[in-house]
C-alpha cells in the first residue's frame, strides 16, 4: 500500500512558524516520525508540500491510480479552497484531513473547512500525532497494510 501525505502553504516554515501554536517540531521532524511508523506498518509513504494551490491540485490528481489513500493537511486553503475539495471528490480516494491545532478552538474563520464533506475524517489537534492517526485511518479505510 502506498500513502500520499500532502502540506500546504506555510507547512515548511514549522519549527519556527508560531511555536506556541503549532509547536517546535519541523516538517522534517514529523516526516520522520511518519516514516518509522509506516515502516512497521509496511507501507510506503511519499510525503510532499507545496505553498501552491494548484501544484497540491496536480498531485491529488496524481494519487489516483498510484496511491492507496492521501493524509492531506491543506493548511490555509482548508478553509478557503474550492479547487482542492472538487480535486479531492474528483479522486475516489480514501482522504483523510490532518490539521497539527484544533481548528474548532481557534479563531471562528479556521471552523469550516471546505474539503471536510469530501474527506472520510478529520483529524484535528493533536501536533505530530495527527499525522500519524491520519495514517492509521487511511490504513484501516484500506482494511489493513
Ligand atoms: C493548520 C490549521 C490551519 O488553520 C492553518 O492555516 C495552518 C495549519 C494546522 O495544521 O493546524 O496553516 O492546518
Amino acid at each position: 500500500m502506498k500513502v500520499l501525505f500532502l502540506n500546504g502553504p506555510n507547512l515548511n516554515l514549522l519549527g519556527t512558524r508560531q511555536p506556541e501554536i503549532y509547536g517546535r517540531t519541523t516538517l522534517a521532524d514529523i516526516e520522520r516520525s511518519v516514516r518509522e511508523k509506516a515502516a512497521a506498518l509496511k507501507v510506503e509513504v511519499e510525503f510532499r508540500q507545496s505553498n501552491w494551490e494548484g501544484q497540491l491540485v496536480d498531485w491529488l490528481h496524481e494519487a489516483r491510480g498510484n496511491f492507496q489513500g492521501v493524509v492531506i493537511n491543506a493548511a490555509a486553503y482548508t478553509h478557503t479552497s474550492v479547487a482542492l475539495r472538487d480535486a479531492i471528490a474528483a479522486i475516489v480516494l480514501p482522504v483523510v484531513e490532518v490539521h497539527l491545532s484544533n481548528i474548532h478552538a481557534r479563531e471562528e474563520f479556521r471552523h469550516r473547512s471546505l474539503i471536510s464533506a469530501v474527506c472520510r475524517g478529520q483529524i484535528a489537534g493533536f501536533g505530530a500525532a495527527s499525522y500519524i492517526l491520519g495514517l492509521e485511518a487511511v490504513v484501516s479505510l484500506n482494511g489493513g497494510a
